[in-house]
């Protein structure tokens, strides 16, 4: 059987996305259930952060150890990566030792050439341009709260950023519509919306957040700076009208979900009043990040 990587929501099958969804969704259960079983005993993920992480890196360490495996935290700037050895090398040495990657980095370009020379399963836990891992907890937390997905409408305002992408790919493999709003200047990639199009994703552009997420059953925002992305900075008049507070938030159908992975700008691109409010399943997301992880690496790594 070839390597099973997690790249990207458009280089997995939606078939294998809904395996991977109802696996997060029997180990979460099972977990609450108290069961412990350590599928993955011996096995090691190396994890590699050329960025910031909360949510990321201490689910992927606990997943790992709640399945039996264990985990090794590298921050690029401490290997010899940071010294100029390839990213190619890089994959092939540690190849070598683990048994799965999970890298955060910043160009989708690093995480490609090492999947590209990696043996081993390797994880895109964040890059400049796409967010996979976020949008299987995402899917999962919307399931949990409102049933299937599929044929329900998403609205996104803010920045066109690394979480969009994904949730334009999402919005093709899981069958829901998704409307954006983002301002003049911070539209999401083109090839990742041609991309959604192409398969069957129906999205709707308005420079108007009130347009978007009118009806909407879900209203997802990000911060309108992503890390690494300073130079992009737009500056908070040009987002004001896209930030979600309660007023935007009444525009959304009356039991709509309100999301966002995590870390907020609260009193940026959404209010306390939302994020704190009857309609936030924020910390959901966050705890699925767990739980939707754990089935991706039981999906890599065939456990
Ligand atoms: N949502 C998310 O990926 O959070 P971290 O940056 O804390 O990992
Ligand atoms: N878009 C954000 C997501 C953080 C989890 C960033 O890339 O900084």
């Amino acid at each position: 059987m070839s390597v099973r990587h997690f790249t990207d929501l458009s280089a997995v099958s939606a078939g294998d996305l809904r395996i991977m969804l109802d696996d997060a969704v029997a180990r979460k259960t099972r977990l609450k259930a108290g069961e412990r079983s350590k599928p993955l005993d011996g096995k090691v993920l190396a994890m590699i952060f050329d960025k910031p992480s909360t949510r990321t890196r201490v689910s992927f360490d606990v997943g790992m150890r709640q399945l039996g495996g264990e985990t090794i935290m590298l921050t690029g700037t401490e290997m010899q990566l940071g010294r100029s050895e390839t990213i190619a090398d890089t994959a092939k040495v540690l190849s070598r030792y683990v048994d799965a990657i999970m890298i955060r980095t910043t160009s989708h370009d690093r995480l490609l050439e090492l999947t590209e020379n990696a043996t081993v399963p390797v994880i895109n836990g964040l890059t400049d341009d796409t967010h996979p891992c976020q949008l299987m907890a995402d899917i999962m937390t919307y399931e949990e709260h409102r049933g299937p997905v599929a044929g329900k409408t998403f609205a996104w305002t803010g920045d066109g950023n690394n979480v969009l992408h994904s949730l334009l790919e999402a919005s093709a493999r899981f069958r829901f519509s998704l409307n954006v709003a983002v301002p003049e200047g911070s539209e999401p990639f083109e090839k990742y919306v041609d991309w959604s199009k192409a398969n069957g994703g129906k999205v709707r552009f308005s420079r108007s957040a009130e347009e978007a997420v009118d009806q909407a059953d879900c209203v997802v925002t990000d911060s309108w700076v992503s890390m690494g992305q300073e130079h992009r900075a737009r500056g908070h008049n040009v987002f004001l009208p896209y930030q979600v507070n309660a007023e935007l938030m009444a525009k959304a159908k009356s039991d709509a979900l309100f999301m966002h992975c995590l870390p907020a700008h609260r009193g940026e691109e959404v209010t306390d009043e939302v994020i704190d409010g009857p309609h936030s399943v924020v910390f959901d997301e966050a705890e699925n990040r767990l739980h939707a992880q754990k089935a991706v690496l039981a999906w890599c790594l065939g456990a």
